[in-house]
């Protein structure tokens, strides 16, 4: 189906960018010039009338696709009662999403929940009840995390450098070990995963004191920093560190969670229990809502006043996020799931042709392919994987790349069989024509 009827840009899109960089910052980290004008489901229109397939769902956030209409209804309905109160007041919205949140809540325990408005905001309310129940300063983080800009959550990321180029110093206290690779051991031995945890033993012993260490910060599966998966074992491994030393466990879902990787919460796929969880980009298909879930023994600490904010419990946010759980729950997750498992098995196929795919993995619809130079060293394809995105584009492929070299798949749960094959047809051609700039 032709998808692209004008050079990309074309001329509307190139007028509102024109217009745009006059007024707005350049530090938005925009790879390619796609101009929106509407959406639905997993298809997307720019404003000169060319259609996409988006396999990157507003980075990993259209969980349910563009505009589904049951979300769409439910904040229609929310902005014809109210559009705000401010989280000092109650409504009954704000009380049924924290309801299903703590309900849902992989904790193993009663739980409590606290709703704003971004991920970033999330992980800065997980790191402040960190360290407010604790009273310990120091904080665990990994090589590769992201977890979002502000002063306390930048101070974690490190997926590239560039994120922390010219902002320090950023909150104190953090120390990074590196995040399990099996497909690029930084260790000796089999088992990358054993091998980091005996790295943050070493670290407690000669340099971190863990009692002054209030919580480890971790993806279940690390997003921005390449889309690993980690080995079997690991999550479990740094539970039980954790516990020895009286530490909390951090899972920051923001990416993974919402029904991405075929569960609710990625950790479920490893029965691995958190203190606390944050989780927002996917929650609200779109409408921005963060959440701390937290076990209620630590979250009760928290005096009136200790931690809050103007838009968290937002009426309209909560109704997205509760229709978007609705569907997640009752269907999305498990197709997740299903059509997660056959695309990446697609591209598994597409491996065995391509030696320039060092690696398909992930699970659910969160799906990273590794691009390498072939050879022993499977060095990253960098300039390749630009370039399969930008050809991508071109083609009618929205994708974004994470990692060093890794073109990653994130497209609405609810995309369909046809859309995946679809995509695959469109990725194959791409990377021909990238492949082919590349030796020219
Ligand atoms: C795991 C994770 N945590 C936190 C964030 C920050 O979220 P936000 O951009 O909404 O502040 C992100 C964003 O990519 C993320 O992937």
């Amino acid at each position: 189906m032709a998808h692209i009827r004008t050079e990309l840009p074309g001329p509307k899109a190139r007028a509102l960018i024109a217009r745009d960089a006059a007024v707005t910052t350049p530090s938005y980290p925009r790879d390619y010039p796609f101009v929106m004008s509407h959406g639905r489901g997993t298809e997307v229109w720019d404003v000169d009338g060319n259609r996409f397939l988006d396999f990157e769902a507003g980075i990993a956030v259209c969980a349910t696709g563009h505009a589904h209409p049951a979300v769409v209804a439910a904040v229609k309905a929310a902005a014809d009662d109210f559009l705000h109160i401010s989280s000092d007041f109650w409504h009954e919205r704000m009380t049924a999403l924290a309801e299903r949140l703590v309900r849902l809540a992989p904790l193993g325990e009663p739980a409590l929940a606290f709703l704003c408005q971004s991920g970033t905001e999330a992980v800065e309310g997980a790191l402040k009840l960190a360290r407010y129940v604790t009273r310990r300063p120091r904080f665990i983080g990994f090589l590769g995390a992201f977890h979002g800009r502000t002063m306390g959550s930048l101070a974690f990321t490190s997926s590239k450098y560039t994120q922390q180029l010219g902002f320090a110093p950023t909150m104190p206290g953090v120390t990074h070990v590196p995040y399990p690779n099996p497909y690029r051991p930084l260790f000796a031995g089999a088992d990358q995963g054993k091998a980091v945890l005996d790295y943050m033993r070493l670290l407690f012993e000669r340099s971190v004191p863990p009692s002054e260490v209030a919580a480890i910060v971790v993806e279940p599966i690390q997003g921005e920093g390449g889309y690993l998966v980690p080995p079997e074992g690991f999550l479990a491994g740094l539970r039980a560190l954790a516990d020895e030393h009286g530490i909390l466990l951090v899972f920051d879902e923001v990416q993974c969670g919402a029904g991405r990787t075929g569960r609710m919460f990625a950790c479920e796929h490893w029965g691995v229990h958190p203190d606390i969880v944050t989780l927002a980009k996917g929650l609200g298909s779109g409408v921005p809502i963060g959440a701390v879930i937290a076990k209620r023994r630590l979250m009760e600490q928290w005096k009136r006043g200790a931690h809050g904010n103007t838009f968290g419990g937002n009426p309209l946010a909560c109704a997205a996020a509760i229709a978007t759980l609705d569907l997640v729950e009752r269907e999305y997750a498990a197709l997740a799931a299903k059509n997660g498992a056959y695309f990446k098995e697609r591209l598994q196929t597409l491996a065995r042709r391509f030696p320039c795919i060092g690696e398909v993995r992930g699970k659910g619809l969160m799906i990273g392919m590794e691009l390498i130079v072939p050879g022993p060293e499977r060095a990253p394809a960098k300039a390749l994987c630009d370039a399969l995105v930008t050809r991508a584009f071109h083609n009618g492929l929205l994708l974004l790349s994470c990692g060093t070299s890794t073109v990653r798949f994130m497209p609405p749960l609810n995309v369909s069989v046809a859309e995946i094959d679809e995509a695959l047809a469109l990725l194959e051609r791409s990377l021909g024509e990238a492949l082919q700039g590349s030796h020219a």
